[in-house]
């Protein structure tokens, strides 16, 4: 559980907030802090929420009082990046800060397990640690970026093929300090948002994802294909597979990957 009145201090010097939200328990992060009523800059947080949103139109399942569930409102301006970055910045920093997490409790090499699935969601192993949902008003500038970790859990259902710190490190997770550790890490790297970091930022949030090379079947239009090979992920956010004798391009929202030669199935 948060300690919100403790905490609240040290997001705010984090300098990249300036209004900090608490609930025990609300639908969505995601769809209250889209009201006008919230201004940039601010971080909406719950305990529990009974709409979590997914990507694909899925729920987000979470336990009360066990993990991170937050979103962000923030305006990067239009003209220094788009929404590629903006996913490829969330989910390379909070990839960073959960590695670190992770060799604190003396996981060895936690990044030959942890990697960044297409498009953004977190993976340790072959199940999800955490989902990123970014949100925007084409031309607006603004962003919403939920994200949802999976911290002290120990009981998911099957079919979610999900893990948590916990369950990973053995340790109950202290979510004030995650939290903490997660926008400081934000507000640190910013420079990588800028328009002469955007390569930079595409290459480390690359070098995360270890796709390249790997068998893959996917969905598309509820078919599923198989004996894809992903040839490579491409700084438009789409992705390169060799399928059919040709090497074919798709963007996040065309397909979803799900199954990969050296893992267990995922989704
Ligand atoms: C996904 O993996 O499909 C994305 C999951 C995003 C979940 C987070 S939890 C906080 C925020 N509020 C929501 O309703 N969804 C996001």
């Amino acid at each position: 559980m948060l300690n919100i009145e403790t905490l609240k201090p040290g997001l705010i010097k984090s300098g990249f907030l300036n209004n900090v939200i608490y609930f025990e328990e609300i639908e969505s992060t995601n769809d209250l802090i889209s009201s006008p009523d919230y201004p940039v800059d601010t971080i909406v947080i719950a305990e529990y929420q009974s709409r979590g949103k997914g990507r694909y139109l899925s729920k987000w399942e979470s336990e009360k009082n066990k993990n991170l569930t937050f979103s962000l409102k923030k305006d990067f301006g239009l003209s220094k990046i788009n929404n590629n970055s903006v996913l490829h910045f969330f989910s390379y920093c909070t990839f960073l800060t959960i590695k670190e997490i992770l060799s604190t409790h003396k996981i060895t090499a936690p990044e030959l397990n942890l990697w960044i699935k297409w498009p953004n969601d977190i993976y340790y192993k072959e199940k999800k640690l955490c989902g990123i949902l970014s949100e925007t008003k084409f031309g607006s500038g603004i962003y919403i970026i939920g994200i949802g970790i999976n911290c002290n859990q120990e009981n998911f259902s099957e079919n979610l093929s999900a893990v948590s710190l916990k369950q990973i490190t053995g340790k109950k997770i202290d979510l004030n300090r995650l939290l903490l550790d997660l926008i400081t890490s934000f507000s640190k790297n910013i420079i990588l948002l800028s328009l002469s970091k955007k390569d930079d930022l595409f290459k480390k949030w690359k070098s995360f994802t270890k796709l390249i090379g790997k068998e893959c079947e996917f969905l598309i239009q509820n078919t599923n294909l198989n004996n894809g090979i992903i040839t490579d992920l491409n700084e438009d956010g789409s992705i390169s597979i060799h399928i059919n004798d040709e090497i074919k391009k798709f963007y996040s929202g065309e397909l979803k990957l799900t199954y990969l030669s050296d893992s267990k199935t995922y989704k």
